[in-house]
């Protein structure tokens, strides 16, 4: 525990000597209520009783474990705020560290955020887990709008009237060439187009797996990364802090699974 809490601490600073201007996108501004228009369009996702427990959504549980992660968002938030970045990846050096549980808390607490809209996308094309953590019946793809070949409407839902998530039914065809694509830029930014989030949360495939991960990274302004603190080991943080400091801007780490931090839960969040 304590050899990961000094790779956190290595990884601020390399974090802090991560210099020059934050990657801020100058966006066209939609028409006055234009993009409230394509909220409200969004179909609405109801979740059934007992989907967040069962998907550990403890941001939406109400327990004590709760408040542990409003501090998580809160972080993200501000740092995210005073760089003026918008897109946030979140990946994990290896599968099953928490990544999916970590970006959907952040997604359901930042709904509570009412003046604030995001945009939370499944970009684990190989391995998506959505639909069963949040029971959802649509058979959505961020991948087909990955591609071009289908809208961004036709593949979200909306939850409360400032939180929409785009989920993916099933693993990718070409998993590699989507996150590859040339189109990706341009898709990404005619959703912020329409949409006007405040910010955009993208759930990444862990990065030591495959490229896939690496090739995302680089369309996003920082990344948080996910640490299993009983499994991820100080070789796999720094490899990772590395490959993301060359494409991006390294927010922070969530160190998760930790049994010794506090809450039950276990939710540390180095910086
Ligand atoms: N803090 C936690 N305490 C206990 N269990 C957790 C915690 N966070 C996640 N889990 C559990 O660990 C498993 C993996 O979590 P999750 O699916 O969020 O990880 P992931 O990194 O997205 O995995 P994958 O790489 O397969 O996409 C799930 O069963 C989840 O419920
Ligand atoms: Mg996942």
């Amino acid at each position: 525990m304590e050899r990961l809490q000094a790779a956190i601490a290595r990884a601020r600073e390399a974090r802090e000597g991560v210099g020059g201007e934050p990657a801020v996108r100058a966006l066209p501004v939609a028409g006055a209520g234009a993009e409230a228009d394509v909220w409200s369009a969004l179909p609405v996702y109801q979740p059934e009783r007992g989907v967040f427990e069962a998907a550990r959504l403890v941001s939406m549980m109400g327990g004590r474990d709760g408040p542990a992660f409003d501090v998580v968002r809160t972080k993200v938030m501000h740092q995210m705020k005073a760089n003026g970045w918008k897109r946030l990846a979140i990946t994990s050096p290896t599968a099953g560290c928490g990544k999916s549980t970590v970006s959907l808390n952040l997604g359901f607490s930042l709904s509570r955020q009412k003046d604030r809209r995001t945009i939370l996308c499944e970009v684990d094309l190989r391995r998506p887990s959505w639909s069963k953590m949040l029971r959802l019946k649509e058979r959505h793809s961020f991948a087909r709008v990955l591609t071009g070949e289908q809208g961004f409407a036709a593949n979200a839902l909306r939850y409360g009237s400032n939180f929409a998530l785009s989920s993916t039914f099933e693993a990718a065809r070409n998993p590699a060439e989507t996150l590859h694509g040339a189109v990706v830029p341009e898709i990404l930014a005619a959703i912020e187009e329409e949409y006007q989030p405040d910010m955009m949360i993208f759930d990444l495939p862990p990065l030591l797996v495959t490229d896939d991960a690496l090739a995302f990274l680089v369309h996003v302004d920082c990344a948080l990364l996910v640490a299993a603190a009983e499994t991820s080991t100080v070789g796999q943080i720094d490899n990772c802090e590395r490959e993301i400091a060359s494409r991006t801007n390294m927010l922070g780490v969530v160190l998760n699974k930790c049994r010794y931090s506090g809450p039950e839960y276990g939710y540390g969040y180095g910086y």
